[in-house]
C-alpha cells in the first residue's frame, strides 16, 4: 500500500534502486535501458562520478542559503558559464527549480519588461497548439496540449494559439517546407493584427516540440520569420527549450541551428542532468538593464531559488558536456540513431513518421501511411508500447493526442549522450519488438 498519490492511482510502479550509466535497475533485480533520459533529462547517463562528486563537495561547503540574504560562488560561476555559452546578448541567468517554474518566470519578465519600459498595456500572450509548457497555470494556460487544459480552463489566463510547425500533417500538396514555414508565420501575423501588435507581450514556442506532439523540427525560414514579426511589433519572442535545449538536438540550445536568438530561453531538464531540480531562464541584456534602471527588482521569487547543490550539478554536467566531449557525441549518435530508425520503421506499415535532431527523436504511429489516419484514440496505443517497451527492459517516452490532444500516437526517444551504437541498436531492436507486440 502507497502513500503517495501517483501519476496513475491505479497502475503499480516498479522501484528503481540502482542507476549507472544508461540503465535504472529494479528492486526485482530487472535491468532498464533508460532510451528517454526519463522525459529528455538524464543527458551525461545516471550515477556519473563527476556530478555526484561535485554534489557532495557542495553540501560540505553550503548546503542552502536563501538568495535573498547570500549569492554563492556556485551559482555565480554557473550563471557565468551559461551566459559565457548562450545566443549573443544573453546577460543574465535567473535560477529556479524545474522547466515549469521556468516558464513562469520568463511569462512574468516579459510582463514586467514592458511595464518597466512604460508599455504596461500589453497583456497578451500568443502561443502554438499542439506545445507544452508545463503544469503550472501559467505554464499550462500557453501551452496548446488540448487535453492537459480541458478540466483546468477556467482558471487559465487567455492564450491566443497559433498553429504548430508540424511538417508531416501542416504541408499540403505541393508545398515546400520553406513556403509552409511563411504560411504559418503569416498566421502568426493575422493573429498579431486581431490583438494588436502593441498589446501582445511575447510569442511563446518550443524551438523542437517535444513531449505533446513528439520532436517536431521547425522548417527552414520559419523560426526567422517568426523572429522578424516579433521584432517589427516589439513583441518579445520566448524560446521553450525545455526539453530540446542543453545539448540535446546536437548544439548546446538548439535554437543555433536555426539562426535565432530568442529574447528570453528557457532551460531546465538536462540543464541538471537529473541530478537536481534546475531550470533558468536565459535573459537578453535589454531586458536586465530595464528592470536595473527602473524599479531595480525583478518582482518575482521562490524559497530554493539558485540553489546551491543543484547549481554544483549543472555546473558539472556543463563541464561534462563542454570539456568532457558529451556534446560532440550527439549529432553523429543522433544520425546514427536516425539511420537504424529507418532501417527499423522507414517501411513499416504503421510509422508514417520518423522526425526529429540530434538524440531527440520520434516516430510517429498510423493506422493507415497512405492516408496518415491515425489509431482510434481508445485503445491507447502509445499506452500499450511503453507497456511492452518496459516489459522488455526499455524506457522510452510514448504519448497519444499528438495530432489534436485526442487524436494520433508517437514514440519519443531521447537517451542519453553516453550511449554507444551498440546501445542504439538494442534501443531500437527493443522498441520494434515492443511496437510489434502493442499493434
Ligand atoms: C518544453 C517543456 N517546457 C516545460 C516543461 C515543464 O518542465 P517541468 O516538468 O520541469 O516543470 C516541460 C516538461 O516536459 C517541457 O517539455
Amino acid at each position: 500500500m502507497t502513500h503517495i498519490l501517483h501519476r496513475q492511482i491505479r497502475h503499480t510502479l516498479p522501484v528503481a534502486v540502482s542507476a549507472h550509466g544508461i540503465t535504472i535497475t529494479d528492486a526485482a533485480g530487472k535491468t532498464y535501458l533508460d532510451a528517454s533520459g526519463g522525459a529528455a533529462v538524464s543527458c551525461v547517463g545516471h550515477g556519473h562520478p563527476a556530478v555526484l562528486a561535485a554534489m557532495h563537495a557542495q553540501i560540505d561547503r553550503v548546503a542552502y542559503a536563501h538568495t535573498s540574504f547570500f549569492t554563492t560562488e556556485v551559482a555565480e560561476q554557473l550563471a557565468e558559464q551559461l551566459v559565457r555559452t548562450a545566443p549573443e546578448g544573453t546577460s543574465h541567468a535567473y535560477f529556479v527549480s524545474g522547466g515549469s517554474e521556468a516558464v513562469e518566470a520568463a511569462l512574468k519578465m516579459a510582463r514586467q519588461y514592458f511595464v518597466e519600459i512604460g508599455q504596461p498595456q500589453r497583456r497578451h500572450f500568443i502561443a502554438r497548439r499542439q506545445s507544452y509548457h508545463g503544469n503550472t497555470l501559467g505554464a499550462l494556460a500557453v501551452g496548446g496540449n488540448a487535453w492537459r487544459r480541458r478540466q483546468f480552463a477556467p482558471l487559465l489566463i487567455e492564450v491566443t494559439h497559433v498553429s504548430p510547425c508540424y511538417e508531416y500533417r501542416g504541408l499540403e500538396p505541393g508545398e515546400t517546407p520553406e513556403a509552409y514555414g511563411q504560411r504559418l508565420v503569416a498566421e502568426l501575423a493575422g493573429a498579431i493584427d486581431r490583438l494588436g501588435g502593441e498589446n501582445v507581450i511575447a510569442f511563446v514556442a518550443e524551438t523542437v516540440g517535444g513531449a505533446t506532439s513528439g520532436a517536431l523540427t521547425p522548417v527552414p525560414g520559419y523560426l526567422q520569420g517568426v523572429r522578424e514579426l516579433c521584432t517589427r511589433h516589439g513583441i518579445l519572442l520566448i524560446l521553450d527549450e525545455v526539453m530540446c535545449g542543453m545539448g540535446r538536438t546536437g548544439t548546446l540550445h538548439a535554437c543555433a541551428q536555426d539562426g535565432v536568438v530568442p529574447d528570453l530561453l528557457v532551460i531546465a531538464k538536462g540543464l541538471g542532468g537529473g541530478y537536481q531540480p534546475i531550470g533558468a531562464v536565459l535573459a537578453q541584456r535589454p531586458i536586465v538593464e530595464a528592470f536595473a534602471q527602473g524599479s531595480g527588482m525583478f518582482q518575482h521569487g521562490h524559497t530554493y531559488l539558485g540553489h546551491p547543490v543543484a547549481c554544483a550539478a549543472a555546473l558539472a554536467v556543463q563541464r561534462e558536456l563542454h570539456e568532457g566531449g558529451l556534446l560532440a557525441r550527439v549529432a553523429p549518435l543522433g544520425q546514427a540513431l536516425r539511420q537504424k530508425l529507418v532501417a527499423a520503421f522507414g517501411e513499416h506499415p504503421h510509422v508514417g513518421d520518423i522526425r526529429g535532431r540530434g538524440l531527440f527523436q520520434a516516430i510517429e504511429l498510423v493506422a493507415d501511411r497512405a492516408t496518415k489516419q491515425p489509431f482510434e484514440p481508445a485503445p491507447r496505443l502509445h499506452a500499450r508500447i511503453k507497456a511492452e517497451a518496459m516489459a522488455r527492459g526499455l524506457m522510452v517516452y510514448p504519448m497519444g493526442g499528438t495530432i489534436d490532444g485526442q487524436q494520433g500516437d508517437h514514440v519519443l526517444l531521447a537517451p542519453p549522450f553516453i550511449c554507444t551504437e551498440s546501445d542504439l541498436d538494442a534501443i531500437v531492436e527493443r522498441l520494434a519488438a515492443a511496437v510489434t507486440a502493442a499493434l
